[in-house]
């Protein structure tokens, strides 16, 4: 390292507050500071500032509807098509040429769609959809990989009043079939496969397999060529249709974009909860689409002219918000790429930025932390000076990775935006504005304008700045989800409940509970500590320990299992699993592979345990309750908390001499 870069590392180290550029600050979306008043005094009005970024059918009556508290109704009356939003107006208002969706593939291929393209093809895919039978209304499930054809096959199901369900691609054909269940989802659109560090891998086998599973049979299927002559030789069924035959049938047709309540659903997306059933998260066509487009202008400072690059997969609410239906809305260019940030090289992502001059990218902590594990000559090699903005999101960032992401990807000139939000809250809650506002490394920030949050103890009561507490936020907006797929009392039961008085109809005694730690410093700079749940985040990813469990005990040879989420230098947490084995079977290889492969099976690799350790009992409390905060220091290598209350407190002396033995 040159004697200048160590200079510079010292004085990084030590500083807590970093500024925005008056270089910035002068070109930002959002510059005055008078926004945050502004704000609170003209609330809940405010918001129409937001669905002012978007073209209605029909003008709303009313911004807010809290007549039935938490089932709040945004932008009541008025309609709306997310598809016209982010394609067909930007086609009528003389940006056709403009370029959409800038694909690569992991090999290097690449496909541009100008938002021409992307409306020819996303209104002939709406015609095929209609022509399969798909009406308003009906749920359609993308288990699709980082294709362009996921983005249009969502665009396509907006235009038609389709809700869709994205399914992350990683996930397992069991994960698959809950979701179709659980979403009473008839049409399905998936491809043959994708591209792995190089590899061909098989989507559509493990699509089948799924499908298999699906208990209300499935109408028809659409599968997308991707992998062309490395395919894998699958013949489609009765049911199922290739892509570009579809197109090729509808050449040249278009579908009028169907006028959609505010309050209609736009999609379902499933996320991890402290039971083994994911949660089926609805978002609103109105209210989401305001929220995403409002936050992609007003934090990621996006606009029409920029090439953006959100490095999140589409399977994952970042995607959806933050590479399809922000960005296009507001008419910019959107990167999308499908493979692993290290092939061919560990330089793959610069490479990106250079050669499309990306202006605004949003990562996660976890792939900050790899990158600079591998090292700065990566991103030196290249040239990011296109760069103006940077964002993470999905787990806390720790000071240094911050500070390394300013210095080596940002070069000191860029605004960082820290931004803690929820599959559930739709867009971005809590972050620094980067026109306004200094920003400070491992802070998110002060809540956005108009979000009212606060840290509170068990009964509720503010605690005082520096101390941990629980996270709330006491007034509804305009992208949080509207309930959980027909289960309203779970709706109450997972959010609400905790804070709220539940028997009032009065707004105010409601309180959001996201199941998230967090401090508050004296500027009111927000710390989001983690989740106070059983759920566990492993590289910005959302698991339930129950769900793991489930799969865990499914196993043959396994009698009973916990779950915890232990500190992991890259992933942020990492899944360790306590087995205890049934009389008879024993504990060793052949079982651990057959763990591992249970949990693959049920959810997908990203949930696979970085550790199994067998054990002979569990440290449970009398009342027989498994004492996991116990467990998670034990994967943390950290002091055992009290162990007096235990039924059994030498296990966990034991089990901790097992996982040091493992991690040696
Ligand atoms: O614990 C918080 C963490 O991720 C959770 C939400 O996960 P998910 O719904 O999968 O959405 C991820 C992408 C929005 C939160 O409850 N989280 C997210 N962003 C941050 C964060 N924790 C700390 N800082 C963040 N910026």
């Amino acid at each position: 390292m040159a004697q200048g870069d160590t200079e510079l590392e010292a004085r990084l180290e030590e500083q807590d507050e970093f500024e925005p550029s008056e270089e910035f600050v002068a070109q930002a979306n959002v510059s005055d500071a008078g926004i945050y008043d502004e704000f609170e005094e003209n609330w809940p009005e405010c918001w129409e500032r937001a669905a002012d970024l978007l073209d209605w059918d029909e003008e709303y009556d009313e911004v807010l509807d809290d007549s039935n508290p938490p089932f709040y109704e945004w932008f009541t009356g008025g309609e709306l098509n997310a598809c016209h939003n982010c394609v067909d107006r930007h086609v009528e208002n003389g940006d056709k040429n403009r370029v959409a969706i800038k694909w690569e593939g992991e090999h290097g291929e690449t496909r541009t769609y100008t938002y021409q393209d992307l409306y020819r093809e996303v209104n002939e895919f709406a015609a095929a959809l209609r022509d399969l039978g798909v009406e308003e209304d009906d749920v359609v499930t993308l288990y699709m990989p980082m294709v362009p054809e996921l983005p249009i096959a969502m665009l396509a199901c907006a235009r038609i009043g389709a809700p869709h369900n994205v399914v992350f691609a990683g996930f397992s054909a069991e994960a698959l079939a809950t979701r179709m269940n659980a979403a009473d989802s008839r049409f399905l659109v998936t491809c043959d496969g994708y591209y792995r560090r190089g590899d061909p891998l098989d989507h559509l086998d493990k699509t089948n397999e799924g499908l298999d599973s699906v208990d209300h049979g499935v109408d028809a299927t659409v599968v997308v060529d991707r992998l062309g002559d490395d395919g894998f030789g699958h013949d489609l069924k009765g049911n199922q249709h290739d892509w570009d035959e579809l197109l090729d049938e509808q050449r040249g047709e278009r579908v009028d974009p169907v006028e959609r309540d505010a309050e209609d659903m736009l999609f379902l997306m499933y996320t991890s909860g402290t039971t083994g059933q994911p949660k089926g998260v609805k978002h609103t066509t109105g209210g989401y689409l305001s929220y995403a487009t409002w936050t992609s202008h007003a934090v990621l400072d996006i606009e029409k002219e920029d090439t953006y690059w959100c490095s999140a997969d589409i399977g994952w609410i970042t995607g959806h918000s933050y590479i399809v239906y922000g960005p296009l809305a507001l008419g910019s260019t959107t990167v999308m790429y499908e493979g692993t940030p290290d092939f061919p090289n560990r330089d793959r992502m610069w490479d990106i930025v250079e050669k499309y001059a990306v202006d605004v990218f949003y990562t996660a902590p976890t792939a900050i932390r790899a990158f600079m594990k591998w090292g700065s000559k990566y991103p030196e090699s290249r040239d990011l000076s296109s760069l103006r903005l940077l964002g993470t999101v999905g787990e806390p960032i720790n000071p240094r990775a911050w500070k390394w992401y300013y210095e080596h990807i940002g070069n000191e000139n860029c605004p960082v935006v820290d931004t803690w939000w929820q599959t559930e809250t739709g867009g971005m809650m809590i972050t620094t504005l980067p026109g306004v506002k200094n920003m400070k490394p491992g802070s998110a920030g002060p809540p956005l304008p108009g979000i009212d949050a606060q840290i509170v103890d068990t009964n509720g009561d503010e605690v005082e700045p520096g101390r941990a507490g629980y996270l709330t936020v006491n007034k509804p907006w305009p992208g949080m989800l509207r309930t959980l797929y027909k289960n309203d009392e779970r709706y109450i039961s997972e959010y609400w409940e905790e804070y709220s008085d539940t028997d009032s109809d009065d707004p105010d005694d409601w309180v959001y509970f996201p199941e998230d730690g967090a401090k508050v410093d004296d500027d009111g700079y927000i710390t989001v500590l983690g989740r106070v749940d059983d759920v566990i985040n492993v590289s910005g990813h959302r698991l339930g320990t129950m769900e793991i469990e489930s799969a865990i005990v499914g196993v043959e040879g396994v009698a009973e299992a916990a779950v915890v989420g232990g500190n992991h230098e890259v992933k942020g947490e990492a899944v360790y699993a306590y087995v205890i084995t049934e009389d008879g079977y024993e504990e060793g290889e052949d079982l651990r592979a057959r763990i591992i492969e249970g949990v693959e099976d049920a959810i997908g690799p990203i949930a696979r345990p970085e550790q199994v350790v067998f054990t002979p009992e569990l440290p449970k409390t009398r009342s027989g309750k498994i004492m996991r905060r116990l467990l998670e220091d034990v994967a943390n290598g950290a002091e055992l908390g009290n162990t007096s209350t235990l039924r059994n407190p030498d296990i966990v002396e034991q089990i901790e001499a097992k996982v040091h033995a493992q991690s040696d």
